[in-house]
């Protein structure tokens, strides 16, 4: 049997050399405190493209000063943060990989400002509480999203993925449970989808390249979005041209599921994958190259998204090519001992 696992896959031309993606990571560590990539994500990212892994996917990183979730998250609002990304990029390609980057904003989540602003004024949990944003804020928003997106563009990132997940802002706009407004971009399902749409059309403006975005398609609340709402809304991002949903679950509210367990977001994947009939990306106690393999080859999703795994162990994918008795390339370097 070909195993999956390590088959390429081709997004708008860009060809990734397996289906293990690192899942994004907030880091904290961009510790001058001014977004900047510092030398601790070089060596973060390059050693899991030495391990193999075939989409480096960069954390969580804020479009404006005021999304970052702490004062130590990367950023990409200043052209001055380009090179340093650019940086990455380069590390990353050397070892075969590609590099993709997670555009954010914290909303309501962040707590880094005095002000903090989100689509209706509800604060959540402890955090304090946020200002409803205006209309023409909103459109600073999405000028903010697009420059981010240039700026990945200008670093040379393969993909750009936008973080809709997790409860930050802009799941804050999509959920009825953080979204009250009474405007064109609340009410509705459609309505509340409308932030997302126009900050995808605008990216599209500056960036033809393959465009994940990742969601929470559970919102582990009755009055909250349902996994229907996240294929009717799949189906919308695919008529968007968007390329992979990048599955995943809550942050919206502090609630969560009574249990995790391996693959337990797994089943939203494959709902999504085969209601919107659009790929996606399996995320969530992922840890086995069987497991790994397994929701690969039952059509339950594209791509697997490895994130603590790939802490513990930055050669996670030779674990796997193990485990599956395959055996992939290593890095010249390291050919004696592969
Ligand atoms: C330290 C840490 C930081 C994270 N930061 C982000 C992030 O920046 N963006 C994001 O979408 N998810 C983030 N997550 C969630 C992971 O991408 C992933 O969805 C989650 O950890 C489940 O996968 P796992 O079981 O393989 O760890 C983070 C998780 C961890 C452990």
């Amino acid at each position: 049997m070909t195993n999956k696992l390590f088959s390429p896959i081709t997004f708008k031309g860009i060809t990734l050399k397996n289906r293990i993606v690192m899942s994004p990571m907030c880091m904290y560590s961009s510790d001058t405190k001014d977004g900047h990539v510092r030398p601790f994500h070089i060596s973060h990212y390059e050693s899991r493209a030495v391990g193999q892994v075939g989409l480096i996917m960069v954390e969580a990183t804020a479009i404006t000063p005021e999304g970052r979730i702490s004062d130590q998250d990367l950023g990409i609002w200043d052209d001055k943060h380009t090179a340093g990304h650019q940086h990455i990029v380069e590390r990353v390609h050397e070892h075969g990989a590609k590099a993709a980057i997670q555009l954010a904003h914290a909303g309501r989540k962040s707590t880094v400002n005095e002000t903090i602003y989100a689509p209706s004024s509800i604060a959540f949990d402890q955090i304090k509480k946020p200002n409803e944003l205006t209309s023409d804020q909103i459109n600073e928003m999405i000028t903010a999203f697009t420059n981010g997106a240039k700026r990945a563009k200008e670093a040379g990132y393969d993909i750009i993925e936008v973080h809709a997940a997790h409860g930050y802002l802009i799941n804050q706009f999509l959920s009825p449970l953080t979204n009250k407004r009474t405007d064109q971009y609340g009410g509705t399902l459609e309505n509340r989808f409308r932030f997302l749409r126009r900050i995808i059309e605008s990216i599209q403006n500056v960036w033809s390249g393959p465009l994940f975005v990742r969601i929470s398609a559970d919102e582990y609340s009755d009055q909250g979005n349902s996994l229907e709402d996240f294929i009717a809304l799949s189906t919308w991002l695919k008529e968007l041209d968007i390329d992979l949903i990048d599955v995943s679950t809550g942050g919206v509210i502090p609630a969560g599921p009574s249990e995790v367990y391996p693959g337990y977001q797994v089943p939203h994947a494959e709902a999504i994958r085969q209601g919107a009939n659009i790929d996606t990306g399996a995320v969530g106690l992922i840890t086995t190259g069987i497991q790994a393999e397994e929701i690969l080859q039952n059509g339950r999703a594209d791509l697997i998204f490895i994130a603590r795994e790939l802490l513990r162990n930055p050669y996670w994918p030779l674990s796997a090519a193990k485990e599956l008795q395959t055996t992939i390339q290593a890095p010249n370097q390291y050919e004696r001992a592969w």
